[in-house]
C-alpha cells in the first residue's frame, strides 16, 4: 500500500489529524501537501494535546520522515516556532524535509490578506488572516518568493522588489496604508536560511524514491473538499486544492501511485468562516452541537458553525476524491439526541434536489430534506467493537453508509488516540 491520502470531506476539522495519527505507526513518510498555517489539526495522545498547523501531524510518531512538500505556503517564523514548540515537548523534528519549491508566505502577504478582508466589510471571506490567498496569487501571478531564493540573495531581492510594486501601490493608493520596504523583507527572510539550509531538498525525488524501495507515504490533506478553490464553495474557500488531485500536484508524486484515499467526514457539520451552509442550525441544537462537540477553530479560536450530517455533501466528497474509505468522527458528541435528522437531499426552488447543486446561487438557496433517524443514549466513548455500539448508532453508521457513496472503514467515539472502531483494514486493499 504505497501512497495514501487523507482529505476533508466536509468544510475542515473533521478530525484529520487523529485519523493521520490512527495510521501513522504503518507509515514511513507522511507530506503536507497543500495550505499552510491556516490549518489546524488536533491530536490527543494521553494527557498531551498538540495542535498541528504547518506541520503534518504524522511528525508525532517516531521514526516517521515528515515532509512539507511544494503545494504548502510556507511561513518561516510560524514553521520555527512549531518546531521549537514540539522540541521542548520531546517530539524529535530532526528528519523533517521542506520542498525547495514551496512558496513562502512573506509578511506583505499577511498584511495584504488582513486588509483585504477588512475591506470587503460585509463580503468577507472570513479568512484566517494568515496570508494564504495572497500568497497564492502571487504564486498563480508569478510573482512569488520561493525556498529556494532564500538561499540567493540577489534573486530575492529582485523577486521581493518586483513584488513590492504593485502591492505598494495597493497599500499606499487604495488602503491608504504605510509602504513596504524591500530591504526589510529581505533581511527578514535571511534570517531564516542559515537554519533552513538543512531541511530543504527536492521532495519529488525523495518521494519518488520512497515509493520505488517500498515505503509507505501518507499524504495528510489540510482545509477540506468544500474549501477546495476548484470544487469547494467559491468563493468562500481557501486557495488551495484541498482535495486527492491536490496531493499529486502538490507533491510531484504522480496521480496512479494514490491506491487508498480516505474522506475524513464528521456525524454532524461544521464550518468556519462565511459562505452557504444549508443544515446549519441557529437553535439549541447547534447550540448542543458546538460545545458537546467543543466546535472552536483551532487556529482562530473562532466558534464553528454547526449542523446536521449532510449527505449530499458527503457523495460529492466520494466523488471529487475518488474515496475508497471514511473516517466518521465524533459519533459520540450525537449521543443523548433522541433523534438525529440526516440531510438526504434538498429543496430549490421548489424542486427535490438528489446532488450538490452546480449553481452555487442554487446552492445559497438549497434548503435541506431530512430523514430522522432514532438516537442513543448510553456512554459509547469505550465502545471499541461495531457489535458493542448500541443498536441504534449501528443503525445511523450503516444508514449514512448507504447515503454516503462509500464504506465506512473507522469511527471516532472520542477525542482520545485510542477512542475508535475499526470495522475495516483502510491499507489492506
Ligand atoms: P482537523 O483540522 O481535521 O485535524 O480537525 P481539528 O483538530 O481542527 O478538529 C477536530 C477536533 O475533534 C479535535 O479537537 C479532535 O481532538 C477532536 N476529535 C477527533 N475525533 C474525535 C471523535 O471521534 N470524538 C470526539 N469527541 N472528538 C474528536
Ligand atoms: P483544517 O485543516 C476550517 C477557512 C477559513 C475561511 C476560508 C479561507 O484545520 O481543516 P484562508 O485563511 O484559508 O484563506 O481562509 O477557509 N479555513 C478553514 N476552516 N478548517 C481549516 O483547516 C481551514 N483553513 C481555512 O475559515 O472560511
Ligand atoms: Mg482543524
Amino acid at each position: 500500500m504505497p501512497a495514501v491520502v487523507i482529505v476533508g470531506a466536509q468544510w475542515g476539522d473533521e478530525g484529520k489529524g487523529k485519523a493521520t495519527d490512527l495510521l501513522a505507526e504503518h507509515i514511513d513518510y507522511v507530506v503536507k501537501f497543500n495550505g499552510g498555517n491556516n490549518a489546524g489539526h488536533t491530536v490527543v495522545i494521553g494527557n498531551e494535546k498538540y495542535a498541528l498547523h504547518l506541520l503534518p501531524s504524522g511528525i508525532l510518531t517516531e521514526g516517521v520522515v515528515p515532509v512539507i512538500s511544494n503545494g504548502v505556503v510556507i511561513d518561516l517564523e510560524v514553521l520555527f516556532h512549531e518546531i521549537d514548540a514540539l522540541n521542548a515537548r520531546g517530539i524529535d523534528t530532526s528528519k523533517l524535509r521542506v520542498s525547495a519549491n514551496a512558496h513562502v508566505i512573506t509578511s506583505y502577504n499577511v498584511t495584504l490578506d488582513k486588509t483585504a478582508e477588512r475591506f470587503l466589510g460585509k463580503r468577507a471571506i472570513g479568512t484566517t488572516g494568515r496570508g494564504i490567498g495572497p500568497t497564492y496569487a502571487d504564486k498563480i501571478n508569478r510573482v512569488g518568493v520561493r525556498i529556494q531564493d532564500i538561499f540567493d540573495e540577489s534573486i530575492l531581492r529582485q523577486k521581493v522588489e518586483a513584488a513590492l510594486v504593485n502591492k505598494n501601490n495597493l497599500l499606499t493608493k487604495v488602503y491608504n496604508r504605510a509602504a513596504i520596504k524591500t530591504d526589510a523583507v529581505v533581511a527578514e527572510l535571511l534570517s531564516f536560511a542559515d537554519r533552513l539550509r538543512p531541511m530543504v531538498a527536492d521532495t519529488a525525488l525523495e518521494l519518488h524514491q520512497a515509493l520505488e524501495a517500498g515505503k509507505t507515504v501518507l499524504f495528510e490533506g489540510g482545509q477540506a473538499t468544500m474549501l477546495d478553490v476548484d470544487h469547494g464553495t467559491y468563493p468562500f474557500v481557501t486557495s488551495s486544492n484541498a482535495t486527492a488531485g491536490g496531493a499529486s500536484t502538490g507533491s510531484g508524486v504522480g496521480p496512479g501511485e494514490f491506491k487508498t484515499i480516505i474522506g475524513i467526514v464528521k456525524a454532524y457539520t461544521t464550518r468556519v468562516g462565511s459562505g452557504p451552509f444549508p443544515t446549519e442550525l441557529f437553535d439549541e441544537n447547534g447550540e448542543f452541537l458546538r460545545s458537546t462537540g467543543h466546535e472552536y477553530g483551532t487556529t482562530t479560536g473562532r466558534p464553528r458553525r454547526c449542523g446536521w450530517y449532510d449527505a449530499p455533501i458527503a457523495r460529492y466528497s466520494a466523488r471529487i476524491n475518488g474515496l475508497t474509505d471514511f473516517v466518521l468522527t465524533k459519533l459520540d458528541v450525537l449521543t443523548g439526541l433522541k433523534e438525529i435528522p440526516v440531510c438526504v437531499a434538498y429543496e430549490v426552488d421548489g424542486k427535490r434536489v438528489n446532488e450538490v447543486p452546480v449553481s452555487q446561487s442554487d446552492f445559497h438557496h438549497a434548503t435541506p430534506i431530512y430523514e430522522n433517524f432514532p438516537g442513543w443514549s448510553e456512554d459509547i466513548s469505550t465502545c471499541r467493537t461495531f457489535e458493542e455500539l448500541p443498536a441504534t448508532a449501528q443503525s445511523y453508521i450503516l444508514k449514512l453508509e448507504e447515503l454516503s457513496g462509500c464504506r465506512i472503514s473507522a469511527i471516532g467515539v472520542g477525542p482520545a488516540r485510542d477512542a475508535i472502531i475499526v470495522r475495516h483494514d483502510m491499507l489492506a486493499s
